[in-house]
């Protein structure tokens, strides 16, 4: 057990090291237009999944690595009573700022998601936790920690990186790792090989470029869990479903709503399902361009699915091999590549 603490600290520290040098999740929140550019961004991901803004209201949330607080400040504002729990000193600090620049309360506690108290995660009806398990010593028992803590009834939104989704992000970290020395080389070849992701990544994302290379390339732990997995720990903690993006849900479904349904999280069941749109989140990247995902020709998809997948896997094996001669890197390089976070909502039983 000791040993395990240590090596949960250990990663703790090297990864705020980094946190506390380049903060991974400051946006500017000054202007009308950086609020109205925040809100925009927040509304978008919730009405994806389902939550609109006056769930919220009346709410006692606790927003788990929450940072800067830019997320959450918007919670406060649709009437919720915020609690902050986040290991980064500095980022409290600047999360307190910038709720008393807006008159607005929030609870902030310095303290690593492993620290918290199930009685004390208990008291929220809304929990939250953004992009950050994957930052952990290990992310499966960061999210089943807060499975098994959360009351009855809470509704649990999780955003993480997915095995799949991620696989084009840690191709781009590999082969950055695989040419770079120390961090001020990653830096360059960051901006070298991925400018155009860094741009757009930027640009969605409101973060700045630095912050972006900082939180993806520099940091020393990111550690995605595949769908399986995260599927089973919701399974098995007694959750029901309530929506992700992107979605799982079964398009074919058309029994009457009143006929007993599998539930999503029971990913044997699904098995076959899910493989395909493992294979989308792995291949997925720039498929605005392809004509052939409005064929709706669905052996026409599967054969580009395998095709791209096929070209990933060797890129892979290049970059396994430092066979850096021949290397195709355009697949990491142009595009959303992949999913940088997969979201998950559900409700304790
Ligand atoms: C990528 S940032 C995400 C911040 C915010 N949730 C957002 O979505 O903008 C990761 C956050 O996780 C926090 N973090 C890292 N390790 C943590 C841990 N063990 N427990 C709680 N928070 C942690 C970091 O301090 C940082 O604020």
């Amino acid at each position: 057990m000791k040993k395990r603490n240590s090596y949960l600290n250990q990663v703790q520290n090297r990864v705020l090291k980094v946190y506390k040098e380049v903060s991974p999740s400051f946006r500017k929140l000054v202007s009308k237009k950086d609020f109205k550019e925040n809100l925009e961004q927040r509304v978008n991901i919730l009405r994806a999944l389902g939550l609109p803004e006056q769930v919220f209201n009346g709410k006692m949330v606790l927003e788990v690595g929450g940072g800067t607080g830019e997320n959450s400040i918007f919670y406060s504002m649709w009437g919720a009573d915020v609690t902050i729990a986040d290991p980064n000193n500095i980022s409290l600090q600047r999360a307190a700022k910038l709720y008393k620049n807006n008159n607005l309360k929030v609870k902030l506690i310095n303290k690593n998601l492993f620290d918290l108290k199930m009685s004390f995660i208990k008291k929220f009806d809304i929990v939250i936790c953004e992009g950050v398990v994957q930052h952990t010593a290990t992310p499966s028992a960061a999210l089943e920690l807060l499975l098994k803590s959360v009351k009855a009834g809470c509704i649990f939104m999780i955003a993480l990186s997915e095995k799949n989704g991620f696989y084009k992000r840690t191709l781009q970290r590999k082969f950055i790792k695989s040419i770079s020395k120390n961090n001020d080389e990653i830096i360059t070849n960051s901006y070298k090989f991925f400018k155009n992701h860094l741009k757009r990544a930027s640009k969605y994302g409101l973060r700045s470029e630095i912050s972006i290379i900082y939180d993806t390339y520099i940091n020393p732990q990111v550690k995605a869990i595949s769908l399986k997995n995260i599927c089973n720990m919701f399974f098995k903690n007694n959750f029901y479903y309530l929506s992700s993006y992107p979605s799982i849900n079964d398009n074919f479904q058309v029994s009457p709503w009143s006929q007993k349904k599998i539930d999503p999280f029971n990913y044997n069941a699904h098995k076959n399902r899910y493989k395909m749109i493992e294979k989308l989140w792995r291949v997925s990247g720039n498929f605005n361009k392809e004509k052939i995902f409005f064929s709706g020709k669905y052996s026409l998809i599967n054969a580009y699915l395998d095709k791209v997948d096929k070209k990933l896997t060797k890129l892979n094996d290049n970059i396994n091999k430092k066979n850096l001669k021949n290397i195709d890197l355009s697949l990491i390089q142009d595009g959303y590549l992949g999913i940088g976070m997969n979201y998950f909502v559900a409700v304790k039983k």
